[in-house]
């Protein structure tokens, strides 16, 4: 039944870079929130660490507390956004506001990540909503493409990018040829990385996003320590360089796959064709490649992280469950999202192509040795390339593509050539993804 509002009253548990986004588009965008939604939207409280930091001229002081006493014992409060970030007070937080029936928004894929099919359950059991949109891919509508476009199809694959902060790095370590650490500084001046950057760079951000996205790709319920996660500490400006020759450029991905009754999935830089859909997402952009077993392949594009971007997709949600409040039958949407346990594809068996370099000394019979340490393994190589000729004792890269492989025969064939006395420097591994 359709309840008639004054207004939705909403609790916004944060206000740093997304919930400052939040409250700035409600009000920018209020006449049309409010026709959306059926009842004008209206923030009651703020709950902060720090009352005293400025926050967006849009939020009114009156709002603001550090008490959560006041947010949470307040009954006019409809539903809760978190927009805190981090395992705890944030989890038991949203557990509190389902007790008391009221509906969730929340941009916390660490906490989703770690607890999603535990707070969906209780969503569940409570019979409300638990959005989270602009926990994956920002302000991209990955979760709801997957959730309600895509409902009628299966999901054979998705190849995203999903941390605008290692996008935006690896597009100017590109363009510009300039060093990692100083376009770090940009990306957080522009509110792009996590309070703890590290969470960024070292691909665990784009872990946790691919732990939520199975969730509803592959109704899959998996521990996120159980992702193989690679950063980008290690992208060269050399590897770029040898990339553009192949026609290939760098990217940082999060894979899922399914594989009969198990799922890959692995967070990592690949090389893809210069050409391809994801080459050419760039800067903060992300871009979710999803292969649908009956619809083929379908590209969201978009960006990833920042105020508004975020906050978009936020108060999309905000919009949907405040509509199922109004009326009358919250809680539906949620209820579809049902993860379940599932086994993930050991790295060891995962095959894909790889771009090796090595820095060798150049002097005879390397070559062979590198080749027949591959072979051994019974990796077959495609391409082989030896650049210069190394003076005085210098080293020379030399470049091994190979045909599909299995990551275990690779490690294998990598130690044995670690161990010979050749090697300048550890070698250097790149998966290489065919989209
Ligand atoms: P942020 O700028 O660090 O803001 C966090 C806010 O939460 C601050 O207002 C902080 O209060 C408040 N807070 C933190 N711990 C608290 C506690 N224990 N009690 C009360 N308030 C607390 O973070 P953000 O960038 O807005 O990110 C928020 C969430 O959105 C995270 O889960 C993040 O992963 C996710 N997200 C961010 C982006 C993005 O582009 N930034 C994109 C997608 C998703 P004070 O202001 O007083 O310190
Ligand atoms: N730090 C994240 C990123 C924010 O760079 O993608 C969006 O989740």
């Amino acid at each position: 039944m359709t309840e008639a509002r004054q207004s939705i009253r909403v609790g916004l548990l944060g206000c740093g870079t997304v919930g400052g986004g939040v409250i700035r588009l409600i009000e920018r965008n209020r006449e049309s929130i409010t026709a959306r939604v059926g009842a004008p939207v209206e923030v009651a409280h703020v709950l902060v660490r720090d009352a005293s930091r400025e926050r967006v001229s849009e939020c009114k002081p009156e709002w603001v507390t550090t008490d959560p006493e006041v947010v949470f014992g307040d009954d006019s409060v409809d539903v809760y956004v978190e927009v805190m970030g981090g395992e705890e007070p944030a989890k038991s937080y949203v557990e509190r506001a389902m007790s008391l029936g009221r509906g969730v928004v929340s941009a916390n894929k660490y906490l989703l990540a770690l607890h999603g099919p535990a707070l969906l359950q209780k969503a569940a059991d409570n019979n409300v909503d638990l959005a989270f949109e602009a926990s994956v891919g920002g302000g991209i509508p990955v979760i709801r493409t997957l959730r309600e476009a895509l409902t009628s199809d299966s999901v054979d694959s998705v190849h995203a990018i999903l941390n605008g902060t290692c996008n935006y790095i690896l597009t100017r370590m590109r363009n510009e040829g300039i060093a990692f650490e100083p376009i770090l500084k940009d990306a957080q001046n522009l509110g792009y990385a996590e309070a703890e950057p590290s969470l960024d760079v070292d691909g665990h951000d784009a872990a946790q996003k691919l732990v939520v996205l199975s969730m509803l790709a592959f109704g899959a319920s998996v521990n996120v320590e159980d992702v193989h996660v690679e950063g980008i500490r290690d992208v060269d400006d050399i590897d770029f360089a040898f990339a553009e020759r192949f026609g290939l450029t760098i990217k940082h991905l999060a894979i899922g796959h399914e594989r009969g009754d198990k799922i890959e999935l692995r967070v990592h830089p690949a090389l893809i064709s210069k050409e391809s859909v994801l080459g050419n997402v760039n800067d903060v952009l992300n871009g979710a490649y999803i292969q649908g077993r009956a619809l083929g392949p379908c590209l969201i594009v978009g960006r990833g992280a920042g105020e508004m971007p975020t906050a978009v997709s936020v108060v999309s949600d905000l919009v949907d469950v405040a509509r199922g409040k109004i009326s009358g039958r919250p809680g539906l949407a949620t209820k579809v999202i049902r993860p379940v346990p599932r086994a993930l594809v050991p790295m060891s068996e995962v095959e894909t192509k790889y771009y090796l370099r090595f820095e060798v000394a150049d002097e005879s019979g390397v070559l062979g040795m590198i080749t027949g340490a591959l072979g051994d393994e019974g990796v077959s190589i495609s391409q082989v390339m030896q650049e210069g000729r190394g003076a005085n004792g210098e080293s020379v890269p030399v470049l091994i593509i190979t045909h599909p492989a299995a990551q275990g025969a690779i490690d294998r064939a990598l130690a044995k050539i670690s161990q010979s006395g050749s090697m300048k420097k550890a070698p250097r591994l790149i998966r290489i993804e065919d989209l």
